[in-house]
């Protein structure tokens, strides 16, 4: 696989499609940083509060660094487009603690296997950020698992806990992008990604069946997610 190491070697949709995949980083880094930050407010006991704002600055951290890759890739700053994309598209926040619970579990998590697939990237600049990101993302695992599989043994989530576990089970999924797709076959046969969305789906579908079936929760039917999902998704529980 050839590598770059500055964007005047590569060509052109390869510079294009890596100032696309920065941008999506440092969008979705920052967004994390808002949700957990609002949702600080719900957070019930002085340990949870402890592991929300250590978590609360490291998903800050993982939006300097990817701005500061940009601005070096670049020649310029990130910001302003961060900014005006999460105005025009703001994120989702969680309401409750229950809540945040989930989107840490589901919407945390969707990150951590989409980076993944970035690790081995074409452009050692952009695969060394990601893999120190890697690396503090895998500490952030398990706890919102935790969390939610012991708050739905709690007869008193029994409403909200299936509506809710869909809502942000569908963010953890948008989190991979569309499966298939002619954007999706040139960044595989460039070595900037590993797979295809539709695989990554499919892990993180692996990865979560565990805990949701502790947590007495079931997949949506078939449709409820309104979105593209790959063929081959194992639904059992
Ligand atoms: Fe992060
Ligand atoms: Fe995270």
């Amino acid at each position: 696989m050839t590598e770059y190491h500055t964007r005047a070697d590569m060509p052109e949709r390869y510079a294009r499609t890596l100032d696309q995949m920065m941008k999506s980083q440092a969008y979705r880094e920052l967004a994390a940083a808002h949700m957990f930050g609002h949702g600080l407010k719900y957070v019930p006991e002085l340990k949870w509060l402890k592991f929300m704002t250590w978590h609360i600055r490291e998903e800050m951290e993982h939006y300097e660094v990817v701005a500061k890759m940009y601005a070096e890739f670049a020649g310029e700053s990130v910001e302003p487009w961060v900014n005006a994309r999460l105005a025009e598209k703001p994120i989702e926040y969680a309401e409750s603690w229950f809540e945040l619970a989930m989107a840490q579990f589901l919407y945390d998590r969707g990150g951590f296997w989409q980076l993944q697939e970035y690790e081995n990237a074409s452009f050692p600049h952009y695969r060394e950020v990601i893999r120190k990101i890697i690396a503090e993302e895998k500490g952030h695992q398990g706890l919102g698992e935790r969390i939610v599989v012991e708050m739905c043994q709690d007869s008193a989530y029994d409403q909200v806990k299936q509506p809710l576990f869909e809502k942000w089970l569908r963010y953890g999924l948008l989190s991979f992008g569309r499966p298939g797709g002619e954007g999706n076959a040139y960044a595989i046969s460039v070595g900037l990604k590993k797979r295809d969305s539709g695989e990554v789906m499919k892990d993180f579908i692996d990865d979560i069946r565990g805990a949701v079936r502790s947590s007495g929760l079931r997949w949506p039917a078939a449709g409820a997610l309104g979105m593209e999902l790959p063929e081959g998704v194992d639904w059992r529980l």
